[in-house]
């Protein structure tokens, strides 16, 4: 595990936007595995401006996203569908029909997760996933629970993230209670893990996932094993880890 500790939110998002660029710049036809929340928009600005400068070409990457509510139409402003646009995809040069994320309206979830799974897979796998962790160490919405699951699945979200997303609803009522998410082995599976923290909410979470034991109850923890994962945290994030364990940005 690479760890690189930065000063602020702005050197954590211009970071990550560099560690994209790249991957794109090394190979154009990149597939990204995407993610939303409030980290990495600051990422997605630095993308959009160095996109609008040509430093960078979205023209052949594929994006696949991690998660997406489910029972949420894609034209409400709090599904992930929309915020993807809304954060990155309306400001760049990708071509819409390289962009999937999961069907949260689907009538039928076993055929939609074995649909997402498939097409990953045939496009070649991920070769770049970009996490957020939750306070909880959840990431995409694998939620703490007693099992790693693989595949993309329907999870019933757990109440301490319903009430981390409420302020993006009007209540906590308003949000939804499950969602359907990329399984840990799916992003397990991705040639390289990028992720990113900020705040001292994190700060326990991302100690459990560096230090702690592999379990199902810290899904982060899981990272341990992968082979190319750099996190990328501000100060806050980090505030819990030994010195000698990072590098300084
Ligand atoms: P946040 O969410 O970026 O809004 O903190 C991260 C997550 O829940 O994975």
């Amino acid at each position: 595990m690479r760890i690189i500790v930065c000063e602020d939110y702005e050197a954590v998002s211009k970071k990550a936007a560099q560690m994209i660029l790249s991957q794109i710049t090394l190979k154009p036809n990149s597939i990204l595995g995407l993610a939303t929340g409030s980290t990495p928009v600051g990422m997605y600005k630095n993308l959009i401006q160095m996109n609008k400068e040509k430093v960078i070409d979205f023209s052949e990457v594929k994006t696949f996203n991690l998660d997406e509510y489910y029972n949420l139409p894609r034209t409400n402003n709090q599904s992930y569908y929309y915020f993807m646009h809304e954060n990155l995809f309306n400001y760049i040069n990708i071509n819409p029909a390289n962009i999937d994320i999961p069907n949260g309206m689907t009538e039928n979830i076993e055929a939609e997760c074995d649909r997402y799974d498939a097409t990953i897979k045939e496009a070649g796998g991920i070769d770049i996933q970009v996490l957020g962790i939750g306070n909880n160490a959840h990431i995409g919405f694998n939620e703490p629970t007693v099992n790693f699951e693989k595949g993309t699945h329907l999870v019933q979200l757990d109440e301490s993230t319903i009430e981390a997303n409420a302020r993006f609803f009007n209540n906590k009522d308003e949000v939804p209670k499950n969602a359907l998410t990329m399984g840990v082995g799916s992003i397990f599976k991705s040639k390289k893990i990028m992720l990113i923290a900020c705040g001292e909410a994190k700060a326990e979470a991302i100690y459990n996932t560096v230090y702690g034991k592999v379990v199902p109850e810290v899904p982060a923890s899981i990272l341990q094993f992968h082979n190319d994962i750099v996190l990328i945290l501000d100060k806050e994030a980090a505030k819990l880890l030994n010195k000698e364990d990072y590098k300084t940005a």
